[in-house]
This record gives C-alpha cells, sequence and structure tokens, in this order.
C-alpha cells in the first residue's frame, strides 16, 4: 500500500505544478470575477480551469477514483465521501488574494482512502512552494522536512484566525467574539487569507495555532494531513475527532494549546459539506 501512496503523492505534485502555469499566467492579468454564497465568496476563470484539468487528470490516470473539488461542488455535484480513494481538490485556495495579487494562493490536492487522509500536496505557484505529506511518512516543503513549533502554552503562541466569506451578521458577531478573546489571550493573530496556506504555516512551526468556522473540505483536507505529519494536532474545535465535513477546525502544535484554545471559543456550528 506504502508504494501505491507513493505513486499517488507524485501523481499528485506533477498535476500541482502543471496547474501552477495557469495560476502564473492570470495571477497578474485582468480577471474575471463572479460571486457565490455571498459578495466576498469568489470565483475566477482560473479556478474552474484548474479544477478541470486537475479532474481530468486523476479520471484519466485513475479512473476508478472518485473526486471533490470546490467548484464542482459549487455547480451543484454532491459532496459524498466514501471509502473509495477520494481526490478534494481547492483548485485556488485563497482566490481573492488572487483576485488583489497578493501571492499567498494555493493548490491543494488531498487524498482520502477509507475516509482517512492519506496524501496532500499544497502548491503556491507564485511563491514556488510545494509542501507534500504523506501518512506516516512525514511532512515537507520543498523537499526540506517539517516541524512545528511546540511553544508553552497560549499566551506564547500566534494564533491564526480568519474572517472567512460569510457575511452574515450574526456569524460575523460570534467570529469577532471569538478573535477578541484569542487576542487577549496570545501574542497576536495572523490571517494569510488562504486556509490552506494557514495550515501550512502551523505546520512550518511559524504559528503555533489555526482555528476557523464556516469553511470547506477542499479547503483543509491536504493540510490537516500536512500538520499532523509535522507533529502538530489537528481536530474538532469542541476537541473531538476532526471531521473533514463538519466544515470546522482546529490546529495547533500541541494539544496543551488545542484545549486552551477551545474552552475559550464559541463553537459555531454549520451545515455540513
Ligand atoms: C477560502 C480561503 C479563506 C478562508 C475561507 C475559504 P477559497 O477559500 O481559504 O482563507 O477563510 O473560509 O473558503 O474560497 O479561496 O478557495
Amino acid at each position: 500500500a506504502d508504494d501505491v501512496t507513493e505513486e499517488y503523492l507524485n501523481a499528485a505534485i506533477s498535476i500541482a505544478r502543471q496547474s501552477g502555469v495557469l495560476v502564473q499566467e492570470a495571477f497578474h492579468k485582468e480577471k474575471l470575477i463572479e460571486t457565490k454564497q455571498s459578495f466576498a465568496d469568489l470565483v475566477t476563470q482560473t479556478d474552474e480551469a484548474v479544477e478541470n484539468l486537475i479532474h481530468s487528470f486523476f479520471m484519466d490516470k485513475f479512473p476508478e477514483h472518485k473526486f471533490i473539488g470546490e467548484e464542482t461542488v459549487a455547480k451543484g455535484e454532491k459532496c459524498e465521501l466514501t471509502d473509495a480513494p477520494t481526490w478534494i481538490i481547492d483548485p485556488v485556495d485563497g482566490t481573492t488574494n488572487f483576485v488583489h495579487r497578493i501571492p499567498e494562493v494555493c493548490i491543494s490536492i488531498g487524498l482520502t482512502i477509507n475516509k482517512e487522509m492519506e496524501v496532500g500536496v499544497i502548491y503556491l505557484p507564485m511563491l514556488d512552494r510545494m509542501y507534500t505529506t504523506r501518512k506516516g511518512h512525514g511532512a515537507f516543503c520543498n523537499g526540506e522536512k517539517l516541524s512545528v513549533q511546540k511553544a508553552e502554552s497560549l499566551n506564547t503562541s500566534i494564533v491564526i484566525v480568519e474572517s472567512g466569506s460569510d457575511r452574515n451578521q450574526d456569524v460575523i458577531k460570534r467570529k469577532m467574539e471569538n478573535t477578541r478573546k484569542i487576542v487577549t489571550n496570545s501574542r497576536g493573530i495572523r490571517s494569510y487569507g488562504s486556509a490552506a496556506f494557514n495550515l501550512c504555516r502551523v505546520a512550518e512551526g511559524c504559528a503555533e495555532a489555526y482555528i476557523e468556522y464556516s469553511l470547506h473540505i477542499w479547503d483543509i483536507a491536504a493540510g490537516a494531513l500536512l500538520v499532523r505529519e509535522a507533529g502538530g494536532i489537528a481536530i474538532d474545535p469542541e476537541g473531538g475527532d476532526l471531521d473533514l465535513r463538519s466544515r470546522r477546525i482546529l490546529c495547533a502544535s500541541t494539544e496543551k494549546i488545542a484545549l486552551e484554545l477551545s474552552q475559550i471559543l464559541d463553537h459555531l456550528q454549520f451545515e455540513r459539506d
């Protein structure tokens, strides 16, 4: 099984690099922007072009595998996670960064088998950073091994938070109250504008934790494994096992920091993916 997941990882790296060319070519050009769930939830032609490229690559190479993609689901396809090998794709994670020419833009490719995360690739084409991981084999960036930064406690930690694209006033209010509590109890907050890259930041030890409510399975499928393989933890914000479809995640370099955070947060709930 190990050789097989190595083959899957190499396939994902290869298509991530090919997709990166599409992002690089479009990055400085005028973009056609459409909105999805709210005026702040953006999609461009590049999101769709990259997703189509990745979809046909995997269907061609591994026809028996399943596929969950952000833009395919946006068009009405069901988000079905079965035991079959399933590629979970965010073609452009950080679409708002992409639109505003902020270089933290990721192509995120995760693979689950029996609903367990097995392979993860997150590629930042504008910065040429290739994050790779395979269950049981560590986490890497451009071939260099990653490890989380194990701080003593929350008050010596940097915590990544995101405002997200939901513009419901109650949701924003509750998220902001959570942010206030995190600021009160930590060294500070950061937001990189891409869930996948936020997870890379925890994995490489630049931040000790990351919390987000209302994201989606394709934002975290690759990155949660990367954090774990770098020695950190990825759980449900209430403290239970991470459920990829529950639309929320808490990552931290240590269990202590995760629990400290979990205790101060208001745990928002959303309809499952
Ligand atoms: C979004 C980004 C953002 C996060 C949102 C995601 P997208 O993904 O990851 O950082 O706050 O929750 O939806 O729409 O750019 O693929």
